[in-house]
């Protein structure tokens, strides 16, 4: 079986959780982890389980706006963060706007802040949506990782993904 696991990242959190959700898919795929800016159709070829996943901003999947003022935000010299170099790409909506019909099995993720998602907003409910509108089976509830205010992955969430990933492999069965 082939998973494939895109991702879109500013700050590299959503990168470090999609590489963890590929190594907990490891144990029953063959799995590529791939930014948004390459997960061009031939990267979906083939695939038996899609697993997409972006940073939650402005409550929901970022815009080139929020992606501007993402950047904006680390270029400040008090700030610590680094931009990854996929990040002025495009995101996540523009991808799903060039996509076609997929029916494979897939699952939608997020980052964001801890807090009830009701106050914060999780990307990863459009995710889903977007996936179904484009013809995929989705076959987990949308998830949330959690960061801290200061944009750092909190300390447990790598082994959650690792765990969320090998349950969504075990989820993919044949048939
Ligand atoms: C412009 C902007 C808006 C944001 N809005 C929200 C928000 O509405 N809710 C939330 O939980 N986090 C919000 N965040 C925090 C992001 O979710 C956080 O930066 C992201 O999960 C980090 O992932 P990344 O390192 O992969 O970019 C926002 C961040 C930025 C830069």
């Amino acid at each position: 079986m082939r998973a494939v696991v895109v991702y879109e990242s500013m700050y590299g959190n959503t990168h470090l959780v999609a590489d963890a959700i590929g190594t907990g898919l490891g144990t029953a795929c063959e799995v590529s982890v791939v930014p948004v800016s390459q997960a061009d159709p031939a990267v979906l070829a083939g695939a038996d389980l899609v697993v997409v996943g972006g940073p939650t901003h402005l409550h929901a999947m970022s815009r080139a706006s929020t992606r501007k003022a993402a950047v904006q935000a680390a270029d400040k010299p008090v700030s610590p963060l680094t931009v990854e170099p996929d990040a002025p790409g495009q995101g996540l909506r523009e991808w799903f706007g060039s996509l076609g019909r997929y029916p494979v099995k897939a699952a939608a993720f997020d980052t964001r802040l801890h807090g009830p998602a009701a106050l914060t907003g999780r990307a990863s409910r459009g995710v889903a949506h977007l996936l179904r509108a484009h013809g995929f089976d989705v076959i987990a509830e949308p998830e949330s990782f959690l960061v801290t205010k200061q944009d750092r992955l909190e300390p447990q969430e790598t082994a959650r993904a690792r765990e969320w990933g090998a349950k969504l492999a075990a989820g993919i069965g044949p048939g």
